[in-house]
């Protein structure tokens, strides 16, 4: 992939991050800790919401997406377990034929079935695709008046994947495409529950969305990680829902966390922010402790995917019906 070609050039800084040491999940914080500045606002300017997170509340997880996220973190599983679970599906089977003969793969091709769209794209490709078609389905059932919202948010989930999975080596665990594609959850859970509350504020555009969690009392963050524990998701996928804006404040991020924080500025950067996001500025101090890139590294990346982003425009477009 282009960023991964660009990271190799400038090879030597890179190197294998993984550290497998315990991060603080979202359980171990109390919620104000995230934002100092939440707990010093009078109550009165505030709107709190509150989150149900009974089994009504919460959306669920679509049970062959969870034997997909099973599959993707199991090195055993077969092309035939893969095709059996694809093809008890004909629309998800419909979806990922579609996806495999698209401009974004390239393929002189043309591919008829799912067993050859594993032949011809790999195991790990064809899983990536069919979570991301399930999840897409899943979540952009939302209101009518909050479709144009959720959709831009899940453009921005996919081409966050996408870039994180351009930053990664083929077949590295845990899944940087993954990952990636469930960052923002936090965001995609606040919108199925107070969509006019979050749709209200999106529309005022000199008000960012950090603006919106002091005022309501949510972090987005924090939200994701819960989610991602709700749905029994493994560890990695509540750090990164924690820590992507902050991937410095434990001890020792994992190098999973830097891809995905990386991935999620380049998204934004070259037209992947969804409305009124917000990002922290990428300090000296994160690519120091990435050991992925440096700042100049950084730049020719996005750049590179800059000159991509119609290429990942048209890979988000297949999963928005
Ligand atoms: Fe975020
Ligand atoms: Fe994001």
């Amino acid at each position: 992939m282009f960023v991964a070609c660009v990271a190799a050039d400038r090879a030597g800084r890179r190197a294998t991050q993984s550290s497998g040491k315990r991060t603080i999940l979202w359980r171990d914080l109390k919620c104000g800790a995230i934002h100092s500045d939440t707990l010093s606002m009078k109550t009165r300017e505030r709107n709190l919401i509150v989150f149900d997170w009974s089994c009504h509340g919460i959306p669920t997880l679509p049970s062959v997406a969870e034997q997909l996220i099973a599959l993707a973190s199991n090195e055993n599983a077969s092309t035939s377990e893969l095709t059996e679970l694809i093809s008890a599906d004909p629309g998800l089977a419909v979806l990922i034929l579609k996806a495999a003969n698209s401009a974004f793969y390239s393929l002189n091709v043309e591919v008829t079935s799912i067993r050859h769209a594993i032949v011809l794209l790999g195991l790990p490709e064809v899983k990536r695709i069919a979570l991301s078609a399930v999840l897409a389905e899943r979540f952009l059932a939302v209101p009518r008046e909050a479709k144009r919202v959720a959709m831009d948010l899940w453009r921005h989930l996919v081409a966050t994947a996408v870039l994180a999975r351009d930053l990664s080596d083929e077949d590295e665990e845990p899944d940087p495409y993954t990952l990636g594609l469930l960052h923002d959850m936090g965001w995609l859970l606040f919108l199925v529950q107070h969509p006019t509350s979050y749709m209200s504020f999106v529309q005022e555009k000199s008000k960012g969305l950090r603006e919106a969690e002091n005022l309501w009392g949510v972090d987005h963050q924090l939200l994701g990680a819960k989610l991602a524990e709700a749905w029994g998701l493994p560890e990695p996928f509540q750090v990164v829902a924690l820590r992507h804006h902050d991937p410095l404040r434990d001890m020792a991020p994992p190098g999973y966390l830097f891809k995905v924080t990386f991935a999620n500025h380049l998204s934004s950067e070259i037209g992947f922010r969804s409305h009124a996001m917000f990002d922290e500025p990428l300090t000296p101090q994160i690519f120091d402790a990435s050991h992925l890139m440096d700042g100049e590294t950084y730049e020719e990346i996005r750049r590179a995917a800059f000159a991509d982003r119609e290429r990942i425009e048209g890979y988000c477009k297949l999963f928005l019906g």
